[in-house]
C-alpha cells in the first residue's frame, strides 16, 4: 500500500486535538510545542502504516485472558487463545484489549508488541472499572444518593489508583445515562433520573478517573457512555427502541455527556439503541454533526460491544461489510469486539466506499489518545505486577468505601425513632441478605469479589450488636421452613431487621423487570414477620427504585442500601447503630406501583393535573394510586428533626444579567448532629414550551448541630431558568417562577416566587 505524505492539514488536526486537551483546565501545563511534536510523530506513523495496520489500530477486542468475572460479562475475543491474540497484536491487527487479567497479562502482550511488531505502536488496555477495581465502592446510583459529587470524584480517583496500577489505561466509565424507567436494569450504573445530579456526577467521575495528568501512572482515560439516550429504552427493556423529541434529548439525555466532555473526557461510547429510527453506531447526525461539529468534541468514539455488527439485526446494514461502512462513516472511530473494522475497512477504502481520510482521522484520534496516556513515552508506565499487588485494597481505600457506603444509605422512614438501634437490643436479622458472601458488591464488577466484602451480619457484629441470623427465604424462591424459623426468631427478639430486595444480577445489563417489587417469597416472609408485631427495620438491597407494598412499605423504618461494595455490612451497621446519621437522598423516585413507570419527578403538569384531595374523574391520575411518588426524588431522612421556613428572595426581581439570592431558614430541632441536603427547585409558571412541575437547580449539604439553625442561601442566575425553546436553541423567557427550598421534590419546604425581568 502506498505510503502517505504528512499533510500540514492533518498535522494541524492532531495538534489541535492535543492542544484542546491541553487547554482544558486540568491540562493547562501541557505546552503547544509538545503538542506539535507529538502530532508530527503521529502523522509519521500514520504515513508508515498499511491499510491493514490502520484497521487494526481501530480494532479493540475482549481479552482472551480475561480477569476474574470478565468471561461471564463478555465472551472472550472470538474464541481466540491468549497466544493467538498476542500474535494478532504483533501483526498489527489489534489496538488493544479490554477486561483482561491484570498487569501480568498486559506485560506479556505489550512486551511482545514492543519487541516484535513492525511499528511498535503500544497497545491500550481497557476495562469496565465502573465502581471500583479491587476495592468496590457503592453502585453508582447508590453513590449518587450521597448528593456529594466530591465523594464520587474521590472514589473514582481511588479506583483509578488501583486499576491503573493493574495495567489499565482506559475505563469504560462513567456511565452517564439518565434513567427514568426503573424497569431498566442499568439504572444501577448511572446517577439516576435528574439532569443536574447527572451532570455533577458525570463531571466528578471524569475528574476522579483522569486525575491530575493523564500521563500519570494512577490516571485512566474516562469514557462517557452510552452516547446517547440509552436509558430511554421503551418499557425499560434493555437495548430497546428509543423514540424521543430533540427537545427531550437535548434537555435531559445529552447534558451529562456535555458535562463529562467539559470536565476533560476525551472518549465516548456509541450506544446500542436507535434514536428515532437511527442506531447510534450509524448515526451521523449524533456522532458527527452534533458531537463534533456542534460541540467541538475532539476525542475518540468507540462502539459498544459488537455495536457495529448489530446494525445488521437493527435492519440498517446488509452484512458485516455494510455495517463497518455505516459505522465508520457515521463517526464511530473504533470497533469493539466484532472485528468488523479489521475485516472490512481495507477493502472498503480500496473500493472507494470509505475515504482514506476518514480512516486516518480515526487512527489519528486513537494514536492521540495513546499519546495523551503517555504510552509512546513508556508503554509499560501502568504495567507493574508488584505495584498491582501493593495498590490493591489499601486501608485508605477500604476506609473510603465505608464512608461512601454510609453516605449512600437513604433512610426512607423512621417512625417512632426506632433507629438508631441500641447496641444492647436483641436483634433478629432476617432475610436472604442477612448474611453470606453474596450480593454485596453489586453488578458491573469485573475484578471485585463478594468473598472479600463485609456482609450485614458481620457488620452488625463488628459494631457490637446482639444478633441472631435467619435466612427466612430465598431471593426469588421460598425456603422450606424459612418463614416458620423467621417468625420464631422474631418472637425471641426485641427488634427485627428485615434484609430484603433484589440479587445483584436482577439489575445491570439485560436485566429489565416488569414488576419492580420485592420478590413475592420475600414479601410473604415480611408479612409473616410483621404479624409478630416487633419493631421492624427494613433494610433494602436494590439496584433500582422499587415499588414497595404491604408489610415492607408499612414497616416503621426503611433503609435503602443498594449494593454498597467492600464495606457493605460495616457501612449499614454505622447507620443502624447510629455511629453515623443518614444523609443520603433518593436520586430516583420510588413509585407506588410498577405501572407508573417511567416515573420521574420533573414531569409536566398536563392540562388536567390531579387535584389535591379525593380522586376526581377526568384528571391525569391512575385509578388506584396518586400521580406522585411514594418516596420522591430528593427524599431522605436524618436522625435530626429538620424544619424549613422563612423563605426570602429580596425584592423577588432577578435582573436579566444579574443574580438574586434566595434563602430559607433550616432548623434542626432534634438531638443529633446531621448533614441535611437542602434542595432548590424552580417551576416556570408560563413559558412558550411546557415546563416541568419542578426542576432541581441547586443543592447543598449543610451540617446542623442539635438545636442549630442556618439560613441556607442560593444564588439564582438566568441560566438556571434556561430551556430548549421553540426556535430549537437554548432560551430563557422573562416572567414569574415558583421557587422551593425543600428537602425533596414533593415537599413544600419553604417557597415563594421570583420574577425574571429583562
Ligand atoms: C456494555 C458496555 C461495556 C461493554 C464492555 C457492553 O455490553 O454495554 O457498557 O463497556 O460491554 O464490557
Amino acid at each position: 500500500m502506498a505510503a502517505q505524505t504528512v499533510s500540514r492539514r492533518s498535522a494541524l488536526k492532531a495538534a489541535a486535538l492535543v492542544a484542546a486537551w491541553s487547554a482544558s483546565p486540568l491540562r493547562a501545563a501541557a505546552r503547544a510545542a509538545d503538542a506539535a511534536q507529538v502530532s508530527s510523530k503521529i502523522e509519521a506513523l500514520i504515513a508508515a502504516m498499511t491499510l491493514d495496520e490502520k484497521a487494526g489500530q481501530l480494532t479493540l477486542m475482549p481479552s482472551a485472558w480475561g480477569g476474574s468475572k470478565a468471561a461471564g460479562l463478555n465472551p472472550p475475543g472470538n474464541g481466540q487463545s491468549f497466544e493467538s491474540q498476542i500474535e494478532n497484536a504483533v501483526a498489527g491487527k489489534l489496538t488493544g484489549v479490554f477486561n483482561g487479567n491484570g498487569a501480568v497479562m498486559a506485560q506479556r502482550m505489550q512486551r511482545a508488541v514492543m519487541e516484535r511488531s513492525r511499528l511498535k505502536i503500544p497497545l491500550i488496555f481497557a476495562a469496565d472499572v465502573i465502581h471500583g477495581h479491587r476495592t468496590i465502592f457503592p453502585i453508582p446510583v447508590g453513590e449518587a444518593a450521597s448528593f456529594e459529587p466530591e465523594l464520587a470524584e474521590r472514589t473514582a480517583r481511588a479506583a483509578a489508583f488501583e486499576a491503573a496500577g493493574a495495567g489499565i489505561d482506559w475505563t469504560f466509565a462513567p456511565m452517564v445515562d439518565i434513567a427514568r424507567d426503573q424497569r431498566w436494569g442499568r439504572v444501577m450504573e448511572g446517577a439516576g433520573e435528574d439532569v443536574l445530579i447527572g451532570r455533577a456526577f458525570a463531571a466528578a467521575r471524569v475528574r476522579g478517573f483522569q486525575g491530575h495528568r493523564l500521563t500519570d501512572d494512577d490516571a485512566m482515560l474516562a469514557c462517557a457512555k452510552h452516547f446517547a439516550a440509552y436509558g430511554a429504552a421503551e418499557a425499560g427493556l434493555d437495548y430497546n427502541t428509543v423514540d424521543l423529541s430533540e427537545r427531550t434529548l437535548r434537555e435531559v439525555y445529552l447534558p451529562p455527556f456535555k458535562a463529562a466532555f467539559d470536565a476533560g473526557a476525551v472518549s465516548t461510547m456509541a450506544s446500542f439503541n436507535e434514536i428515532s429510527g437511527v442506531p447510534s453506531t450509524a448515526n451521523h447526525w449524533l456522532l458527527t454533526e452534533l458531537l463534533r461539529n456542534e460541540w467541538g468534541f475532539k476525542g475518540l468514539v468507540v462502539s459498544d460491544y459488537t455495536g457495529d455488527e448489530e446494525l445488521i439485526l437493527h435492519g440498517v446494514a446488509r452484512d458485516g461489510r455494510d455495517a463497518a461502512r455505516l459505522a465508520i462513516l457515521a463517526g464511530t472511530d473504533m470497533s469493539m469486539a466484532s472485528n468488523l473494522y479489521a475485516l472490512h475497512l481495507p477493502d472498503l477504502v480500496r473500493a472507494g466506499e470509505v475515504p482514506l481520510e476518514r480512516v486516518d482521522e480515526a487512527v489519528r484520534r486513537t494514536l492521540t489518545i495513546k499519546s495523551m496516556l503517555g504510552l509512546f513515552d513508556d508503554p509499560f508506565r501502568r504495567i507493574d505486577p508488584n505495584r498491582e499487588k501493593y495498590r490493591s485494597r489499601r486501608p485508605a481505600a477500604l476506609a473510603l468505601a465505608r464512608e461512601a457506603g454510609w453516605k449512600s444509605i437513604v433512610m426512607l422512614k423512621n417512625e417512632g425513632d426506632i433507629l438508631p438501634l441500641a447496641k444492647s437490643a436483641k436483634v433478629a436479622v432476617i432475610g436472604p441478605f442477612a448474611a453470606g458472601q453474596h450480593d454485596l458488591i453489586g453488578g458491573w464488577c469485573v475484578y471485585g469479589d463478594d468473598e472479600q466484602a463485609i456482609d450485614l451480619a458481620t457488620g452488625m457484629r463488628n459494631a457490637g450488636g446482639q444478633i441472631t441470623v435467619t435466612q427466612g427465604s430465598g431471593i426469588e424462591e421460598p425456603l422450606e421452613g424459612g418463614v416458620e424459623a423467621a417468625v420464631a426468631a422474631a418472637r425471641n427478639a426485641e427488634v427485627v431487621v428485615l434484609s430484603l430486595g433484589e440479587s445483584q444480577d436482577m439489575s445491570g445489563e439485560a436485566q429489565s423487570r416488569v414488576d419492580i417489587v420485592v420478590p413475592p417469597p420475600q414479601q410473604a416472609l415480611a408479612e409473616a414477620v410483621a404479624a409478630v408485631g416487633k419493631p421492624t427495620v427494613v433494610v433494602l438491597r436494590n439496584g433500582r427504585a422499587l415499588a414497595l407494598a404491604g408489610a415492607v412499605r408499612d414497616a416503621p423504618a426503611i433503609l435503602v442500601t443498594w449494593y454498597l461494595g467492600s464495606e457493605s455490612g460495616n457501612a449499614i451497621a454505622d447507620i443502624l447503630y447510629g455511629k453515623r446519621s443518614p444523609s443520603a437522598r433518593l436520586p430516583i423516585s420510588f413509585p407506588y406501583a410498577s405501572g407508573q413507570e417511567p416515573y420521574y419527578y420533573d414531569r409536566k403538569t398536563t392540562g388536567r393535573p390531579q387535584p389535591a384531595g379525593e380522586r376526581a374523574d377526568y384528571k391525569a391520575q391512575f385509578r388506584t394510586v396518586p400521580n406522585a411518588a411514594l418516596f420522591p426524588f430528593g427524599h431522605g431522612l436524618t436522625y435530626g428533626k429538620i424544619g424549613y421556613g422563612d423563605f426570602a428572595a429580596g425584592d423577588g426581581k432577578l435582573a436579566w444579567d444579574g443574580a438574586l439570592e434566595v434563602s430559607a431558614l433550616v432548623v434542626n430541632s432534634g438531638k443529633r448532629a446531621v448533614d441535611e441536603v437542602v434542595q432548590l427547585y424552580v417551576h416556570d409558571k408560563v413559558a412558550s414550551v411546557t415546563r416541568p412541575v419542578r426542576q432541581l437547580v441547586a443543592f447543598r449539604k449543610v451540617a446542623l448541630a442539635p438545636g442549630a439553625s442556618q439560613r441556607v442561601r442560593f444564588t439564582i442566575r438566568r441560566d438556571a431558568l434556561e430551556f430548549y425553546g421553540l426556535a430549537d436553541k437554548p432560551t430563557v423567557e422573562p416572567g414569574e417562577f415558583k421557587v422551593w427550598i425543600a428537602p425533596s421534590a414533593q415537599h413544600d419546604g419553604a417557597s415563594g416566587s421570583i420574577t425574571l425581568v429583562r
